[in-house]
């Protein structure tokens, strides 16, 4: 059978949403089907107004009974201090009733990240997930280099992606210091007003793809 694929996402400008996109189309490539969700929003409306939030998009909502319908699923999250955002922690705080039977035990992921800027932490989102994914027993899936080296260690241009998965910049808004008088001492972070690159979306690409394919020589159920 082949492996059924989730693609879940929380996303505040955008750019995650793009990679989960991209990595879907990586998986029709490799001739299967994603199917892609969102997790629950923790803020509220007054909230997402004053973070200049994009309009949600249309995608269902995954609660925790939804993954374990997925052998595999791909997990999009966007840079929050290093670590993954509260919307994503309250989904995997829901989560307890099937760690206890270990409903997800044995199951595979595979993340892609977004953060602010190079640097500002795409690395540690990665591994702050693990200890999640670990307790749950589910098995990471990295990108590795093997499919897209080429992309990956491109240094013609500025891109985010890596051996641990996909990844996207969404700087920048100028966010002025205290203390710090010159334009020059002002820091850029995470608005969003920077567009995926096409180099980044086709990392996503290849690592739905290359998830896929490695899942399809898993025997499933
Ligand atoms: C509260 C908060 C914390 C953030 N922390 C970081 C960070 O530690 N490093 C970084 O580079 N960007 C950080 N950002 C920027 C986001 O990672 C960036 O806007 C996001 O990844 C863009 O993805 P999206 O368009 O899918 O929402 C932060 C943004 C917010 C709102």
């Amino acid at each position: 059978m082949a492996p059924r694929i989730a693609i879940v996402f929380y996303s505040l400008h955008g750019h995650i949403q793009t990679l989960a996109e991209a990595a879907a189309k990586g998986v029709e490539i490799a001739g299967g089907k994603a199917d892609i969700f969102q997790v629950a929003e923790t803020f509220s409306p007054e909230v997402l107004q004053k973070m200049h939030a994009a309009p949600k998009a249309d995608y269902p909502v995954a609660s925790a009974q939804t993954l374990l319908e997925y052998d595999g699923f791909l997990l999009g999250i966007p840079t929050r201090y290093g670590n993954m955002p509260a919307q994503w922690k309250a989904f995997w705080d829901r989560t307890g009733g099937i760690w206890a039977k270990a409903g997800y035990s044995g199951k595979f992921a595979g993340i892609f990240v977004t953060s602010g800027t190079p640097g500002g932490g795409q690395e540690s989102t990665f591994l702050s997930a693990m200890s999640t994914l670990a307790h749950h027993g589910i098995i990471f899936v990295p990108l590795g280099y093997k499919e897209a080296n080429e992309y990956i260690t491109n240094l013609d241009e500025v891109h985010g992606g890596s051996p641990w998965g996909a990844g996207a910049y969404a700087v920048s808004i100028v966010i002025p210091v205290p203390r710090l008088e010159s334009a020059a001492d002002r820091i850029k972070g995470g608005d969003g007003s920077r567009a995926v690159s096409g180099l980044e979306k086709k990392i996503a690409e290849i690592q739905g793809q290359a998830f896929f394919e490695k899942l399809s020589k898993v025997k499933f159920d």
